[in-house]
């Protein structure tokens, strides 16, 4: 059949097909902003976040997290670095004070020396969140809430392994040397006061040196040939305060003739997937979980507060251990 069309014909099948046209459009965009809505619909917020560094998989995972969260969530993220400098922190805070950001969140390098610049947020009505890692203050009220791993538990967990593991190998005396974290941050001062605590009771555990790893892997190196030199084939346990200290000491370990994982017991701390990947392979015995995934919990805090609510004064994340006592396949992977 032939179709026929004459001026106002055209002219109606035009106006059909822009109205049609429009309606495709108009569902596009609905559809466009529901995909991308969720989280996003939060109130809008900016948010001010001052990290400690780059120094460890752990940290370049935890800041990929609170990246990607803040975008999930549709908060604006003023991110600064620190360099592993507590004034590059201090300024970064100050900063965000001066351009009147909503919240301020931060992970403290180390506890002591943050009053004068929060007070400063407090007196600009600005919360803070304190990420990752606590401050020692003797001041009320300067921060809202902490969000981060419970590190006295995850040294108790390390030293329970260990009590277990010298019971299944019968062992009668134990000679351990520690490579603690950043001298007077949080996670060195509660790691190393959980292990003491938890071997404490334990007479056949004898710690022969705690030695300053500052979580960096060339100074785990370090200090693994120092306590290699001084100690030598004495040494039975190396608990070592994160992953990259670790990762930094058993290459010196395999230097000095010695089997990681056998003829020293290897206790590590974060459960980066190349720790694991290592204990897979037998040379690290143990590693406690420290999860850096915290963006959620951060970005679902500042919007409480930003819309004035009360929030919890501590947030730890579920953290396990995984060791040689199980089934390792059963790790899956990890995403830091
Ligand atoms: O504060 C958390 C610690 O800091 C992690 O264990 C470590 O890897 C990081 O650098």
């Amino acid at each position: 059949m032939k179709m026929m069309y004459n001026a106002s014909g055209v002219r109606s099948m035009k106006k059909t097909l822009s109205i049609l046209l429009c309606f495709v459009m108009t569902v596009f965009v609905l559809a466009g902003c529901q995909a991308d809505s969720g989280k996003k619909g939060e109130p809008s917020l900016l948010l001010g976040f001052s990290q400690i560094g780059s120094e460890s998989a752990w940290r370049l995972g935890n800041t990929r997290d609170i990246e990607e969260q803040a975008e999930n969530y549709g908060v604006s993220l003023m991110f600064e670095n620190a360099n592993q400098k507590q004034e590059n922190q201090i300024a970064a805070i100050r900063r965000f004070i001066a351009y009147q950001v909503d919240v301020i969140a931060f992970s403290p390098i180390v506890e002591d020396g943050w009053d004068n610049v929060l007070m400063e947020a407090k007196e600009a009505g600005i919360p803070v969140i304190l990420v990752d890692r606590d401050i020692s203050t003797e001041e009320e009220d300067l921060t809202t809430c902490l969000i981060g791993a419970d590190f006295y538990k995850e040294g108790v967990m390390a030293g329970e392994y260990l009590i277990r593991k010298a019971d299944s190998l019968g062992l009668e005396h134990l000679n351990i040397v520690e490579i603690t974290g950043t001298d007077n941050s949080t996670p060195m001062r509660q790691r190393q006061a959980g292990f003491a605590d938890a071997i404490a009771g334990d007479e056949r555990m004898e710690i022969l040196e705690s030695i300053d790893g500052d979580f960096i892997k060339s100074r785990g190196e370090e200090c693994m040939r120092s306590l290699l030199e001084e100690y030598g084939d004495e040494i039975d346990v190396v608990y070592s305060h994160n992953d990259e200290m670790t990762l930094g000491a058993l290459p010196e370990i395999e230097k000095a003739g010695l089997v990681p994982g056998k003829d020293i017991i290897i206790i590590s701390i974060d459960g980066g997937q190349e720790a694991i990947d290592v204990l897979k392979q037998g040379k690290i015995n143990c590693v406690v979980e420290c999860t850096p995934k915290l963006g959620k919990e951060v970005m679902e805090t500042a919007i409480r507060l930003k819309a004035g609510e009360k929030v919890e004064g501590v947030i730890h994340p579920e953290e396990k251990v995984f060791s040689d006592e199980m089934n390792l396949s059963e790790i899956g992977p990890r995403g830091y």
